[in-house]
This record gives C-alpha cells, structure tokens and sequence, in this order.
C-alpha cells in the first residue's frame, strides 16, 4: 500500500484500504479475566469475538506510525467487561494515543510499580498515555466501542508485564 492516504476512520474503510485485520476471541485471552468458572460457562456454548484490530499502514518500517482502528465489543465475563489483551512497549517505553470514534469505554493504564489509573475513551476524546504506562481498554457500554489508537511502528510488545500486572489494583495484582 502507498504511505500516503487520506481515509475515513471507518474499520469498512481501513480493510478497503488493506488494512491487517486481528481478530481476538475470548478463548486467546481467557487467563486475563478474574471469573474462570464464567470464562468456562461461556466457551462451552462457543468463542466470542472480543475485538478487531485494523492495522494501517501494512506492512509497516519502524519509521511508520501504528495508526490502528479497534472495535472493541460490548459484554462482560462474570462483571468483567470486554476488554483488550493489554501491553507494555517494551524499553524503550514510548507513549500511545487513544482517540474515541463511537462507544464509551476506558483506558486502564499501569505502570511497572503497580500504580493503576483509568482514561475516558469516548467519542472526540483524546485519552494519551505518555511512556511507562502499560494500557489496555475495556468496554464499560452497550454498544461496539470504536477508537483510533497511534504509536510508533519501532514499539515492541510487552505482554508478559501486562499479564502479570493485569490492570488490577495493587493489592488485587500480586
Ligand atoms: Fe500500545
């Protein structure tokens, strides 16, 4: 695809555009969520889309900007909404922007002390989390929650701090 676009921020628009499309489902996640006898309830009767991730550009240098749309469905296991797998950018640890296009959620971030704070995500809201702190979104409404999220394409996953940590409160966490 050419480096160069002007699209709507639409996941119809992005996949038009060869976006990547990474579909999660409940059973590639089910460790994260704290109700495992709700998890089992829920895979028995089949594996639900969690969310989506389009990815532009595609293929990406670590030059390129991650310049992602997610649907992020709504529902809950056990109280738990919905929710993103969550990650660190390995160091260096650099910032991330989350930018609301329909749905309200929130933007849990960590960082590596345990200290756990929550974003709106929401329509023209703008929720940034500056480098250090890991994020995840979980979906807190009824309906698709839709965002744009931007980092640099240079970032490298952390999940194994994110698990560990798993945006739960201090005490919860260990
Ligand atoms: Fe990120």
């Amino acid at each position: 695809m050419e480096k160069l676009f002007s699209i709507p921020l639409l996941p119809v628009e992005y996949e038009r555009y060869g976006a990547l499309k990474t579909v999660r489902t409940l059973s590639q996640m089910r460790t994260l969520y704290s109700d495992q006898d709700s998890v089992d309830r829920i895979l028995e009767s089949g594996d639900p889309v969690i969310y989506e991730v389009y990815e532009l550009p595609h293929p990406n240098d670590e030059t390129d900007l991650l310049a992602n749309v997610t649907v992020l469905y709504p529902g809950r296991v056990g109280r738990e909404p919905y929710m993103t797998k969550g990650h660190f950018h390995a160091e260096p640890d650099t910032a991330e922007a989350v930018i609301g296009i329909s749905g309200s959620g929130e933007m849990l971030v960590q960082n590596r002390a345990g200290e756990l704070r929550s974003l709106p995500v929401m329509a023209g809201h703008i929720a940034y989390a500056g480098g250090g702190w890991g994020h995840r979104v979980v979906n807190t409404g009824t309906e698709k929650l839709v965002f744009f999220a931007v980092s640099g394409a240079n970032i490298v996953h952390d999940y194994e701090t994110a698990a560990r940590l798993n945006f739960k409160p201090y005490a919860e966490g260990r």
